[in-house]
């Protein structure tokens, strides 16, 4: 029988989920299909209720509702509680179940490009909801110390009071105090800047060679802060990769098959 996901959100016009998750289907040949469904802010109630009407299968979950979705939910992971964000959700007959499959997104570039995280000095960029799932993978992964630097100093604090209670040292900055950066070894941005074209948050002017400098934001793909950090000699990590990493472990999660990542990544970047 046929199944149906969807990627709920908004704005959703601009999402790739339907071009990566369509082309995992055409190369495995299933009989699938995947939606973008755009849900405005205060009216999921009524959208999950309308996905449950038509018995979606399973659907993401993205900007403005991965942490509101958590009161949806009748189930969820591990990694979905110790977040408090959802973007993964499998529906059985009714019974919604919430993942959170952007710590490991995040991480697979690292698990592919085998870059080391444990024992390493972090910079992270934002305190949002994509922030939190990062800081998340850092305490897995048994990062030395984290410094959160954000425009709203409280809500660095805030993330950096929850990196402590799961184990990894961190304080919180405010984003224009960020000066020198020789002894960070990984340095990520998890704010939106960077989507509208903006230059880069901070000045990489005093990174040391080979920092990892990660960008999230995957549109436009070669944002002003990759393109510093790469003039800088800088490791480079594309927002695209987490991206498809996040993808490729939902999929896994629906279909219980191993995705196929090269027709995803392909579809993603347009055969680059
Ligand atoms: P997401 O779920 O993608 O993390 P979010 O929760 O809205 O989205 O977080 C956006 C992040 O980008 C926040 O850290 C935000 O800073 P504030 O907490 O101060 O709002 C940051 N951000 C967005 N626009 C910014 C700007 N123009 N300058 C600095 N930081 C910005």
């Amino acid at each position: 029988m046929s199944k149906t996901f969807a990627v709920i959100g908004d704005p959703i016009d601009h999402s790739l989920s339907p071009n990566i998750h369509s082309a995992a289907f055409r190369e495995l040949n299933l009989d699938c299909s995947y939606i973008a469904y755009r849900i405005p802010k205060g009216e999921l109630k009524d959208g999950i209720e309308g996905l449950k009407k038509i018995k979606i299968d399973g659907f993401n979950v993205t900007i403005p509702h991965k942490v509101e979705m958590m009161k949806y939910l009748d189930k969820m992971d591990e990694s979905c509680s110790l977040i408090g964000a959802v973007n993964t959700v499998t529906n059985d007959h009714g019974v919604l179940k919430g993942y959170n499959t952007d710590m490991d997104g995040f991480l697979d570039p690292f698990n592919k490009k085998k870059l080391r995280i444990n024992e390493k000095k972090i910079l992270l960029l934002g305190a949002g909801g994509a922030a939190r799932a990062i800081v998340a993978a850092f305490a897995k992964k048994n990062a030395k110390q984290i410094t959160i630097a954000n425009r709203t100093l409280e809500k660095a604090n805030n993330l950096a009071q929850f990196s402590k209670t799961i184990g990894l040292d961190a304080n919180g900055i405010d984003i224009s105090n960020v000066d020198k950066l020789e002894g960070y070894d990984i340095i990520v941005n998890a704010t939106s800047i960077g989507l509208k074209n903006e230059s880069s948050p901070i000045s990489l002017d005093s990174i040391k060679p080979n920092t990892i400098v990660y960008d999230i934001v995957y549109m436009p793909m070669n944002t002003d802060f990759l393109k510093t950090a790469k003039e800088k000699g800088a490791t480079i990590i594309y927002g695209y990769e987490m991206l498809l990493g996040q993808a490729v472990r939902a999929f896994e999660i629906w279909h219980g098959v191993e995705a196929p990542y090269n027709a995803m990544k392909k579809a993603l970047l347009g055969g680059v």
